[in-house]
């Protein structure tokens, strides 16, 4: 996940952090500044006690009934996606007209200010940030959201432990099609404007965030406390990780690896842009809505067997 950049990032590459007590350089392709680097560089936070990303270990997700689903408002604005730009170390959508997330335990409602996404080296070199016992996904989506009090101040929130709510959406290759789905179509066609770092185009009310995220349970996820997982990895996030992967065709996928560069033309394609997993935390896991459809329909049908 990345921090709203306005304040700490420069305009040069790689992006130069001015944190409180620290200035760095920071990069995913570059072993003197790439992820491992971060926390001697940035130890207050990236060397912190609850770092993102993290590998999601199955079988030790507890249950939580609190884990109930989302109110997503605004979510199906077409006018809501604005901006599309190349970062030098993402793709990041902006997103206005009041989107707006709550429920699914979160305290409070919560601001979306924007997504943005991970990638490998093309559709069969994943480059999700999280893991599921031990599986990388090929890309995650994050939507970035901040506790609505703070109105959109990222220095605020940086200072509440739960101050954003970030939602993770692993993407997974949808097999034996190209171009789909359309809404992906449509959003991947702007990465032909956007090739250089800083580079971005306005998006002209097509698609939605509900076009994008379809076709999976969003009831079905997993909660634990983060951080950012980019400097200076603040560890003020509550992750939500959907369980379900999106679907999208891997011509579509592989065209991040193959269009984004992380500076001007002669520098390198942007690929492998995520941070290694971190220690684990303790996660927990909504109740499966489709495995207690089932359960409650065997009740059911075994109430009436017995009568
Ligand atoms: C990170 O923290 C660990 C203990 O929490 C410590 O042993 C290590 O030296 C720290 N590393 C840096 C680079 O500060
Ligand atoms: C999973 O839980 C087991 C038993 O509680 C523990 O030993 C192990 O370290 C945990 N693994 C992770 C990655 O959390
Ligand atoms: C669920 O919410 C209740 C009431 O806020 C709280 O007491 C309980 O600890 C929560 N359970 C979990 C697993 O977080
Ligand atoms: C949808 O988004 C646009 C652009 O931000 C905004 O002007 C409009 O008010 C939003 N629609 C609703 C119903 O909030
Ligand atoms: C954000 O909040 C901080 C601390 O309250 C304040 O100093 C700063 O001016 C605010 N920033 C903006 C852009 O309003
Ligand atoms: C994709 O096509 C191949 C070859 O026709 C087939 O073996 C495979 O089952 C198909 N996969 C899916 C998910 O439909
Ligand atoms: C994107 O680039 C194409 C040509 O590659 C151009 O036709 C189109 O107008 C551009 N779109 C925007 C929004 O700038
Ligand atoms: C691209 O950036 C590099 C490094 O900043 C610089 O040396 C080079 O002159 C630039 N090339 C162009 C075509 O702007
Ligand atoms: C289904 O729901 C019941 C009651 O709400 C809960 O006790 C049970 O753990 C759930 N089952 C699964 C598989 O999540
Ligand atoms: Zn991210």
């Amino acid at each position: 996940m990345f921090w709203l950049a306005v304040g700490f990032v420069l305009s040069v590459t790689p992006p130069v952090i001015q944190g409180a007590t620290n200035t760095f350089v920071w990069c995913y392709h570059d072993p003197s500044c790439n992820d491992a680097t971060w926390p001697s560089k940035a130890p207050e936070f990236c060397n912190g006690s609850r770092q993102s990303p993290i590998d999601i270990v199955t079988k030790n997700a507890t249950l939580n009934q609190n884990l109930t689903s989302f109110t997503f408002t605004n979510f199906d604005n077409k006018s809501a996606l604005t901006k599309i730009e190349n970062t030098g170390d993402t793709v990041k959508v902006t997103l206005t007209g009041n989107v707006r997330v709550k429920g699914g335990d979160l305290p409070g409602t919560y601001d979306s200010m924007q997504f943005h996404l991970h990638w490998g080296n093309g559709a069969s070199v994943p480059g999700s940030e999280h893991t599921v016992d031990g599986k990388r996904y090929p890309m995650e989506l994050h939507i970035v959201n901040l506790k609505s009090q703070y109105n959109g101040n990222t220095t605020q929130a940086a200072a509440d432990s739960t101050g954003a709510a970030a939602l993770g959406f692993f993407i997974d290759v949808a097999e034996n099609t190209t171009g789909e789905p359309a809404a992906w179509k449509t959003l991947t066609s702007y990465l032909s404007n956007i090739t250089l770092k800083g580079q971005s185009v306005t998006l002209s009310n097509e698609i939605s965030l509900d076009d994008l995220l379809a076709g999976i349970d969003r009831t079905r996820y997993y909660r634990y406390l983060g951080s950012l997982t980019t400097p200076l990895c603040y560890e003020a996030v509550v992750w939500t990780v959907f369980k379900e992967p999106l679907k999208v065709s891997k011509d579509l996928i592989d065209m991040f690896a193959n269009s984004v560069h992380i500076g001007n033309s002669t520098s390198p394609l942007l690929i492998n842009c995520y941070r290694n997993v971190q220690a684990a935390q303790p996660v927990t896991h909504s109740s499966s809505s489709k495995i207690n459809i089932s359960y409650g329909l065997f009740v059911f049908i075994s109430a009436l067997w017995m009568r």
